[in-house]
C-alpha cells in the first residue's frame, strides 16, 4: 500500500469545513488513493471526484446487506463480524492510517471478500458519500467522547448527523451505538428523542463480536451504554 502524506485528511476536512469546494476537490484529487480495500482485493482507488456519492454495488463483489462500522479503529469488530456473517458485506470507515492498515492486514490474512475499509472522515462519508437507502446497519462503537466542555462541539453525533444516517439506511435498517461515556450517551438519547425518524428497539442479546475498545473497558469494569435505533418508516398515505 502506498503511503499518504500525513496531512492529507486534514487538508480535505478543513476545506470541507470552510465550504471551500474547490480546495476540497483539489485535495481530494491529490489524495484519491485515500480509498482502500484490503490489500488482497482489487484497489478501490477512485481517482476522480469524491464529491459524488459512491455506488456500494461497485465496491463489493456481491449484492448483500451492508453494515457500516463508523470509526472502526484497529478493526477487531469489523474483521470478526465479516467472519461471523459471511452473507453480509462490511465497510469500515476510519481516519487513522495505522488502524486501517492493521484491519487490512488481519482481513487479508484470513481472506475476507466481504470486508472493505475506507480511510475517510466518517461524518463527511455519511453526509456526502454514502448513497441514500443503501445501508442495512450502522455501528458507532465508542466514538471519541471529547469530555472537555470546550471540545464537545467535536462530538460526531448531532441531529444533522442522525438525519444523514437515517437517509442512508434502507427500510428496516438500524443504527447501533455504544459508548462508555455517560454524558455523551445522555446527549445522544436527548437528540434522538427530538427526532421523529427513529424507534428505539430493545437490545437484549449482543449478537456481534466485542470491539477493541469494548474489551479494554470491560477489563476495567466500566459501564457500557447501548442504544439500538430502528429507522421509522412513514405510514403509507
Ligand atoms: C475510541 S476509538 C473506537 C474504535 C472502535 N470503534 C472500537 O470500539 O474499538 C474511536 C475511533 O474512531 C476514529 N475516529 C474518530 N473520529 C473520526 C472521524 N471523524 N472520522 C473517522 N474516524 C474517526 C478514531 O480514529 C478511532 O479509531
Amino acid at each position: 500500500m502506498e503511503s499518504l502524506p500525513p496531512d492529507a485528511l486534514s487538508h480535505r476536512w478543513e476545506a470541507y469545513r470552510l465550504g471551500d469546494l474547490a480546495g476540497f476537490q483539489q485535495a481530494s484529487n491529490e489524495h484519491a488513493s485515500i480509498l482502500r480495500g484490503t490489500p488482497s482485493l482489487p484497489s478501490m482507488s477512485r481517482g476522480t471526484s469524491i464529491l459524488e456519492r459512491f455506488s456500494l454495488r461497485e465496491i463489493f463483489p456481491t449484492d448483500r446487506l451492508i453494515e457500516v462500522d463508523l470509526g472502526s479503529g484497529p478493526g477487531k469488530f469489523l474483521v470478526e463480524s465479516a467472519l461471523q456473517f459471511p452473507d453480509r458485506n462490511f465497510l469500515g470507515i476510519e481516519r487513522l492510517l495505522g488502524r486501517v492498515r492493521k484491519t487490512c492486514r488481519a482481513a487479508s490474512e484470513i481472506g475476507l471478500p466481504n470486508l472493505r475499509v475506507w480511510r475517510l472522515e466518517l461524518e463527511y462519508t455519511v453526509r456526502y458519500l454514502l448513497p441514500e437507502n443503501s445501508v442495512w446497519r450502522f455501528h458507532l462503537n465508542f466514538p471519541d467522547p471529547w469530555p472537555k466542555r470546550r471540545h464537545q462541539r467535536r462530538r460526531v453525533v448531532d441531529s444533522e448527523f442522525l438525519d444523514a444516517i437515517n437517509r442512508s439506511l434502507i427500510n428496516g435498517g438500524e443504527f447501533r451505538i455504544k459508548t462508555d461515556h455517560e454524558a455523551y450517551f445522555e446527549q445522544i438519547t436527548k437528540t434522538v428523542a427530538r427526532s421523529d425518524l427513529w424507534n428505539t428497539i430493545e437490545w437484549a442479546e449482543e449478537g456481534y463480536p466485542r470491539t477493541d475498545f469494548e474489551e479494554q473497558f470491560l477489563r476495567k469494569n466500566l459501564p457500557i451504554y447501548r442504544l439500538r435505533l430502528g429507522k421509522r418508516t412513514s405510514d403509507p398515505q
